[in-house]
């Protein structure tokens, strides 16, 4: 599928946060709507493709590390449209091919569904990776998914990505009790990855700034966004020890190489870290 055609239930008239995210990885899966809306982005706020590269290296070296310590299931809560780096591909290149493991992304949009399903069609991947059309504040919908129920043993450890989606919820939503909901599903041994936008104090007064102008700029899109603080974020762990480094700054969690000049101005932008349910 390219660009030109465009996906039954796909919405070109309006910026969506899934194929802006695409644009700023540098994908192909965006309309003009949405590049537009991104350029406009990076004007107010410069940051934004290093932090999302960021973000996307954060995941990547979690799904690494889940899989050295033996997990074998994961759930992509926002996944967003595929770009180079999915969390299937990942596992299919750590893993045997003969080794069981199953990848279940979770996205309401209809371009990253649409995007997903193509791409494990195509990669001949639909036993053991699947899409869930569904919007993580429903987490009922989300577990009784066709996809969820066929390829997630919840009795088993299951490493659950919620990467640059929950600033998406707002206060409204009730944050604290979806991630209970979410926490109470997974079985001891299981991971829970988060990332979130932030401002800490460490950020400088223009950068500042320039954050907020860019929450301002997504007030008016379908999907506004919240920065939270390191305290509103700790506890949706629910006191579950967190691997090390703990919660950090994205290039800081185990970096594996030299932070360079421009990552290193993302650190007041985003908190990152991973909790092991214990036995
Ligand atoms: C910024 S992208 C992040 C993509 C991916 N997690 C990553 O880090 O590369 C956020 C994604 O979350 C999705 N999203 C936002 N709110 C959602 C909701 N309530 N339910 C399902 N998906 C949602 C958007 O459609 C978008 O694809």
């Amino acid at each position: 599928m390219t660009a030109d055609e465009v996906p039954p239930g796909v919405d070109i008239e309006k910026p969506s946060a899934a194929r802006v995210y695409d644009w700023y990885l540098g994908g192909s899966q965006n309309w003009a709507v949405d590049r537009e809306f991104g350029r406009r982005v990076e004007k107010v706020w410069p940051l934004i493709r290093p932090i999302s590269r960021q973000n996307r290296a954060f995941m990547n070296r979690v799904v690494e590390a889940a899989l050295d310590a033996g997990v074998r299931q994961f759930v992509d809560l926002g996944s967003g449209v595929p770009t180079a780096g999915n969390v299937h591909e990942i596992v299919r290149d750590r893993l045997p091919e003969d080794e069981p493991a199953a990848v279940v992304y979770v996205d309401y949009e209809a371009v990253a569904a649409a995007h997903s399903t193509l791409i494990l069609e195509r990669e001949d991947a639909t036993d053991w990776a699947g899409l869930a059309q569904c919007d993580i504040r429903d987490p009922a919908a989300v577990f009784d998914d066709e996809a969820t129920r066929r390829l997630i043993d919840w009795s088993e450890p299951v490493c659950l990505l919620m990467i640059t989606v929950l600033h998406f919820i707002g206060p409204a939503d009730d944050p604290d009790g979806l991630m209970a909901t979410y926490r109470a599903k997974l079985a001891p041994g299981s991971w829970l990855a988060v990332t979130h936008g932030t401002c800490t104090e460490d950020a400088p007064p223009e950068r500042a700034a320039e954050v907020r102008r860019f929450v301002d700029a997504y007030r008016d899109t379908s999907n506004p966004a919240y920065l939270r603080s390191a305290e509103e974020i700790l506890p949706w762990f629910g006191g579950w020890p967190l691997l090390e480094p703990g919660m950090t700054a994205l290039p800081d969690w185990r970096p594996e190489q030299t932070v360079s000049a421009v990552e290193a101005e993302t650190r007041p932008f985003a908190w990152c870290a991973v909790a092991r349910r214990p036995s």
